[in-house]
């Protein structure tokens, strides 16, 4: 893939300095939009003081592999039953070399068993080929996100130098979410491997590698699926001709036992705006018939990304944020495979999580976690937050916050639309798509909250109730509220009346929310949500919260005296 990208560039040479004039020309148009944008919209950032130092919930634990009972106070529901899976970054270091950044740690996977009233968890480590040659070599001998491997200290000079050239081995320590492809489980992060595992006994199964079966480079930890089970998801691809973003559809049935993703199909290739930086993105949009690629100005600069090793740098050091450049939406049919010719804009924004899109009066509505400022990602190293005190509070305040917003995407726009109209017919939603004269529609977001989340540090990790409303048009959705660096709330929003419910517990940091459906219930929040709240408090418990979801009254917590870190996300099985 390197070599392709080398080739392609080298090949392109000659075109560069034809493309200068017209490159100049085009940057003095963006430079002029950029400075309109930061005159519309500054960032919102909070301020904290004295925040409580976090460093135990970002730091090595030992793995519990054995189960252990949990002690129950309150109740969990008797329909309650199956596992909460969640998966996160467990250790940090091996022999004398450490992690930078907290997206590097190795993967730890949780198991909470719930059945008849009882909880029980365990833990165990991935036993990725990342994990097992680290622990073999006693050092970090595979670069992750924010860590580049350093060549072996046994080797002369000569041999460490020769080897910055060697094709970096790529991670497959997939610590991010699990996904279900045809029924299977598999843990996922953002490069070609997955890893499909054993949820009764968190052992790993079976490594995957997508470029076995489809032209891409990797696939997103956000997958959506339809009710068939048929799964769908985005990964990049980098040849000849640029990069692309790469719809992916994968049936949902299995025609052998024993196989993976067989079948994977791309079925939409999008060009990206510039060939040599794509955008970064973690998550899409999807309705019922249409999925919605976000191209954010999060960019990936591919020669930073290929010479990185031989700079010395790590991987994370080829993302930048650009807000000179503004974020577009691309609609793609999902049963034809065929991008909409509509091209959607906004100011410059970024997203991590989608919370749900739909179809209404023939526009697409999707609803965001977005940040106006990028530059978040760069922030979450591990030195940041083991820190303590003032520092703590500047890196705390130095991260722009995120908020859900809803945009509107009208889909049949014709050359016969007025311009500089508002052409949403949705009565409901302050949020406008306006055509301008050169045929691009301008979209402006609604809020969906109210002023109060400000105050909560605004919301991420957004879960809804999937089965039952992904692709619809919904009215409930829960996410963390961030006071800190990791969630310190659990905040139910109601996006139709805009109202909040929050749970907090002073020093207890709750994990992404997952809803679980009661049996015999078709309202929407009709059902708990489960978190695992965990503290860096020597003296108390960490433990699994059960919420009623219609009031976020507490049902009952699982106490584990297990020291867990702060994760990303999980799913709930039923058993
Ligand atoms: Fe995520």
């Amino acid at each position: 893939m390197f070599f392709q990208i080398f080739l392609h560039f080298v090949s392109n040479l000659s075109t560069i300095a034809v493309g200068f004039l017209s490159v100049m020309v085009r940057w003095i148009s963006v430079l002029k939009k950029y400075v309109e944008s930061t005159r519309q919209k500054k960032a919102i950032f909070s301020k904290q003081e004295r925040l409580p130092c976090i460093a135990p919930l970002v730091t090595t634990v030992e793995e519990t592999p054995q189960i252990v009972s949990a002690c129950v106070r309150g109740h969990f529901p008797q329909w309650l039953r199956g596992y909460l899976l969640r998966v996160g970054p467990g250790k940090f270091e091996f022999g004398k070399d450490k992690y930078n950044h907290w997206f590097d740690g190795m993967a730890l996977l949780h198991q909470f068993r719930m059945e008849k009233g009882t909880v029980t968890y365990r833990s165990k480590f991935l036993q990725s080929d990342t994990y097992k040659a680290n622990s073999v070599h006693d050092r970090i001998v595979i670069s992750e996100f924010g860590t580049l491997a350093v060549p072996d200290p046994c080797k002369n000079v000569f041999e460490r130098f020769l080897s910055k050239f060697e094709v970096p081995a790529i991670t497959d320590n997939t610590n991010v979410n699990y996904v279900q492809y045809k029924g299977d489980y598999y843990l996922s992060t953002e490069t070609n491997f997955m890893n499909k595992v054993d949820i009764k006994t968190l052992e790993k199964i079976e490594k995957v590698d997508w470029r076995k079966f489809i032209a891409v480079n990797g696939a997103t930890a956000h997958p959506h699926y339809d009710a068939d089970g048929t799964a769908y998801n985005m990964g990049n691809s980098y040849g000849s001709h640029g990069s692309c973003y790469n719809v992916i559809r994968v049936p949902p049935e299995k025609v052998d036992l024993g196989e993976t993703i067989h079948g994977a199909q791309v079925i939409c290739s999008i060009a990206s705006a510039e060939g040599m930086r794509p955008s970064y993105y973690h998550s899409f949009g999807m309705t019922r018939n249409y999925i919605i690629f976000i191209e954010q100005p999060l960019k990936m600069n591919l020669w930073k990304v290929v010479t990185s090793k031989i700079r010395g740098k790590s991987f994370a050091d080829g993302i930048s944020w650009e807000p000179q450049y503004n974020t577009r939406f691309h609609v793609v049919d999902k049963h034809t495979g065929q991008l909409l010719p509509g091209m959607y804009y906004s100011k410059p924004f970024v997203t991590f999580h989608q919370i749900n899109a739909f179809e209404d009066q023939g526009c697409v509505v999707i609803d965001l976690c977005c940040q106006d400022d990028g530059r978040s990602l760069e922030v979450y190293q591990l030195q940041n937050l083991r820190k303590v005190g003032e520092g703590l509070d500047q890196v705390y305040n130095s991260v722009g916050r995120s908020f859900p917003r809803r945009f509107v995407l009208p889909l049949h726009v014709s050359l016969n639309d007025p311009e500089g109209q508002n052409l949403s017919p949705l009565s409901y939603s302050s949020a406008s798509a306006v055509k301008q004269a050169d045929g691009k529609i301008w979209c402006s977001y609604e809020n969906l909250h109210p002023e109060g989340l400000e105050d909560e540090g605004g919301i991420e990790f957004p879960q809804i109730n999937y089965g039952q409303f992904s692709g619809r048009k919904y009215r409930f959705f829960y996410g963390c509220g961030f006071r800190h660096l990791v969630g310190d709330s659990l905040i139910k929003v109601d996006v139709v009346n805009k109202t909040l419910t929050i749970w907090r517990e002073d020093g207890f940091y709750p994990s992404e929310p997952v809803f679980v459906p009661a049996p015999g219930t078709s309202e929407e929040d009709g059902g708990v949500i489960l978190s695992v709240v965990i503290t860096p408090k020597q003296n108390e418990n960490n433990f699994l919260l059960v919420l009623d979801a219609k009031n976020f009254e507490e049902l009952g917590r699982a106490e584990v005296p297990v020291q867990m870190p702060y994760g990303f996300h999980g799913t709930f099985v039923t058993i």
